[in-house]
């Protein structure tokens, strides 16, 4: 099986479907982990414009904006992915871009707040973009980013990357590793903790916090309520994604609050 890099893969046959499920699942990682840490992180002082960098179908935008974003830009190479956003987010101070981030045009100083979430891990030179980033950001302004724990992202995988079939783990081995994510195989950039430190830091930002990803909810809950975003995409088992129910051992995101200085 051919292995896919991010910026194509999510437009591959039948992906899209899958994705927007598991996005959308209540115990999704992204939902019960991410989502809070990040919120925390954004505090109380969301006012200005805001860039989702790999934004995906926009799971943030309708949130950012209630929140107090005064505009939203969402940038992915992904066609259908934001075909998908466009037909969800409806808001006149969002906007969707079809673009590869790594060649995007940066406007100069344009946002207070530039988000990536679980896009990073896709790119292979972090330092040209985290470039690139902190010229489009305003003076102080804030850099989020989300990716795949760099524990979880030393594991080539032969099934999946959160419980069963790790394989040839070596930390300090960094560089694209491929592994298994909805069922296909994808190319991601393993990076360790104080490499990400050093690419954000000679970059221009000071790091303001580093989170982890502790699952706070109760483990054991199992109640599913119905997904607030319905979807056309059927549904052909009630729980499809039970392997990537997320553990406590095992943290899954590494989380990063950043200041352009
Ligand atoms: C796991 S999804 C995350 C989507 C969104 N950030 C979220 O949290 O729901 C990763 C996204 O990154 C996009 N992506 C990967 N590489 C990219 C690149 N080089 N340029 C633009 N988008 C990219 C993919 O198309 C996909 O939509």
């Amino acid at each position: 099986m051919e292995a896919h890099h991010g910026h194509d893969f999510y437009d591959q046959q039948g992906v899209l479907g899958k994705y927007v499920r598991y996005r959308t699942w209540k115990r999704c990682p992204n939902e019960v982990i991410e989502k809070p840490i990040i919120l925390s992180l954004l505090g109380s002082e969301l006012t200005g414009s805001v860039l989702d960098l790999g934004c995906g179908y926009g799971a943030w935008a309708n949130e950012l904006l209630a929140r107090g974003a005064s505009t939203y830009t969402g940038i992915d190479s992904s066609r259908k992915m934001l075909g998908f956003g466009k037909a969800l987010v409806k808001e006149e101070r969002a906007e969707f871009i079809e673009a590869d981030i790594n060649q995007w045009e940066y406007p100069a100083a344009g946002y207070d707040l530039a988000l990536a979430c679980s896009v990073l891990h896709y790119i292979a030179n972090l330092d040209e973009l985290l470039a690139k980033i902190r010229e489009s950001l305003k003076q102080d302004g804030a850099l989020i980013i989300s990716v795949d724990n760099p524990i979880v992202s030393s594991f080539r995988t032969s099934q999946n990357r959160f419980s069963r079939g790790f394989e040839r783990s070596h930390y300090f081995n960094q560089g694209a590793k491929i592994q298994e994510w909805m069922g296909e195989k994808v190319i991601r950039y393993h990076r360790t903790l104080e490499e990400y430190w050093r690419a954000i830091t000679e970059a221009g930002f000071r790091v303001e916090c580093i989170k982890e990803g502790l699952l706070l909810e109760d483990e054991n809950e199992s109640e599913e309520e119905e997904n607030p975003i319905r979807t056309n995409f059927s549904e052909p088992n009630p729980n499809p994604f039970e392997k990537y129910i997320v553990s406590t051992i095992i943290p899954p995101f590494l989380i990063i609050k950043a200041i352009k200085i």
